[in-house]
């Protein structure tokens, strides 16, 4: 295995990176065939480099029939062919850190793909055999058992099809998310030595961070009973996990490696149980993704989130978009600035102008905040959401909720490199279509450009380290603006009311996400950072 060359040697560069998520399949396509692959990552890592990022999130890059775009992994050693080998992730993994950047994995332990060597396993043994212990194969209910053995609900928000899928033998299978997707057993022991081995496959080829997929699903009320308003939920959040996550801390602490859960719970202290020391490093921050763009909501949003990390020492995440959810310049568009996957919907109104100004302002304000920042790949591009036409769109979220919900593709199209190339310099023909104005995204259109969503995302990472490491301050300012200080005489100020805002006294103006007006105030949706 490569040696890294770059010294990166500091332990708790977690507590404060800057994470570019990589959704390999639309990132950019080595091998000309419209498929992202890593050969597309290698060639752009100095472009990610020039960002500034401090670490990279994979999505999922193993080997699958990419039934929900590679969560359906159907081996965890493998790379996907379409993506490359496993020598290339290595010498990928190798040649970022020579830049000077860390990588994640993506793991996915609720459930593996239904070709998965052990679900095969399952299905040939029958019921009743030990294979099929490693999941979770019940009989119905009814007089025939032709009813599923519980109500739990999909996972897959709006989706009213089953969790459970019967086969021809008269069992029933459980999967929270498709059909392709079956729950594995965590009670069961062969489950957690596999996964802790994965852990350790992964952090022995230089990874250094592992992000977990679902992870507050895994464990499962043995019983399997009905949901009961007012019992312990059989499935989400459940005690058994927390014994689970400290097994793969140890694990983790022997090669230094970070993990970062997907965790979407609504109370904060049950959230906040998963950052104890010996469990998760860090989690995602949903409930920061999720608020409107609204000055009070957010500093509410803040406030609870740095109030909730504290008592665990863990440190915050600010995320403001993802491969699941709507883009952000889009969001902030719209009458709901907010982000809900029950409300997601075809032909919503979006004024991309205003949602694109707000992102600005979102991306100063999240970058200036104590903490870590995740930063989904296009954001620095100010991408929108794309319309798929109905024909192209492939993310089983919107087969399953029987069409309504648009799905998770309009934020996964293969992004723009090069204006005045075939597709936008992506590679080949992108296995989704690109918007007609997608050119005018390019990032190398955007690299000359000092007014555009790259430069002000390259110096805003480069400029953030004057922000300190030191806790948040609020400063006296009327309810719509937020404004704070972590450093002695470093400011960031964020406008959302209706009213230009003087600015207080400062030596040097570091960056602004919009001009300021013609007498030197902060106009409406914009967001400033000075030295006092
Ligand atoms: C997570 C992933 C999502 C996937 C689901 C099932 O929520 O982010 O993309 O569909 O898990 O694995």
């Amino acid at each position: 295995m490569a040696q890294p060359t770059h010294a990166l040697t500091q332990t708790d560069w977690w507590r404060s990176a800057v994470i570019y998520q990589v959704y390999v399949r639309s990132f950019a396509d080595g091998g000309g065939d419209g498929t992202g692959d890593l050969a597309g990552v290698r060639s752009r890592l100095p472009y990610l480099a020039e960002l500034g990022v401090d670490a990279l999130w994979f999505n999922p890059w193993y080997l699958s029939p990419m039934k929900d775009g590679g969560y359906d992994v159907a081996d965890y050693r493998a790379i996907a062919p379409a993506f490359g080998t496993l020598a290339e992730a290595e010498k990928l993994i190798a040649e970022a850190r020579e830049l000077g950047i860390r990588t994640i994995v993506d793991i996915v332990p609720n459930h593996v793909s239904d070709q998965h060597p052990w679900f095969r396993a399952a299905l040939a043994a029958g019921p009743g055999s030990p294979e099929r212990e490693l999941f979770h194969f019940r009989p119905g209910r009814g007089p025939h058992g032709e009813l599923p053995p519980n109500d739990w609900p999909s996972q897959f928000v709006g989706s009213a099809e089953p969790v459970w899928t019967r086969l021809p033998d008269g069992d029933w299978y459980l999967h929270l998310f498709t059909p392709e997707q079956p729950d594995l057993n965590w009670a069961h022991p062969a489950v957690r030595r596999e996964h802790e081995d994965i852990l350790r496959f992964w952090f022995e080829r230089g990874v250094e961070g592992v992000r977990i997929d679902s992870a507050a699903l895994l464990a499962k009320d043995p019983a399997l009973p009905d949901l009961v308003e007012g019992d312990p939920n059989p499935f989400l959040d459940r005690d058994e996990l927390h014994d689970i996550y400290r097994s793969w801390r140890a694990v983790a602490d022997e090669y230094g490696g970070i993990f970062v859960g997907e965790v979407w719970l609504p109370d904060p202290e049950r959230f906040a149980r998963y950052l104890r020391p010996d469990e998760l490093h860090t989690a995602f921050n949903f409930s920061f993704l999720s608020c409107p763009w609204d000055a009070t909501r957010l500093r509410t949003s803040i406030d609870d989130t740095l109030a909730e990390h504290a008592p665990v020492g863990a440190p915050a995440t600010w995320v403001l978009c993802n491969h699941d959810v709507t883009r952000t310049v889009t969001r902030y568009g719209r009458t709901d600035t907010g982000f809900d996957f029950a409300a997601k919907a075809f032909g919503t109104p979006t004024d991309l102008a205003l949602g694109t100004r707000r992102a600005r302002a979102a991306a100063l304000l999240s970058l200036a905040l104590p903490g870590a920042v995740y930063l989904y790949q296009g954001e620095e591009l100010g991408l929108p959401e794309a319309n798929i036409p109905l024909d192209r769109i492939e993310d089983p979220m919107h087969f399953r909720s029987g069409g309504t919900d648009p799905g998770r593709d309009g934020c996964r199209v293969p992004l723009p490199w090069a204006a005045e190339e075939p597709y936008a310099g992506f590679g080949g023909e992108p296995w989704l279509p690109q918007p007609g104005d997608w050119a005018s995204y390019a990032a190398d259109r955007q690299a000359v450009d000092p007014g555009s969503m790259l430069s002000l995302y390259r110096r805003a990472i480069r400029t953030r380290p004057v922000f300190g490491d030191g806790p948040l301050t609020w400063l006296p300012a009327p309810e719509s603006v937020l404004a704070f200080t972590r450093a002695e005489g470093v400011l960031c100020l964020v406008n959302l009311g209706d009213q230009p805002f003087d600015l207080p006294d400062h030596s040097e103006l570091l960056l602004s996400s919009a001009p300021l007006d013609t007498e030197g105030r902060l106009p409406k949706d914009t967001a400033v950072w000075l030295r006092a």
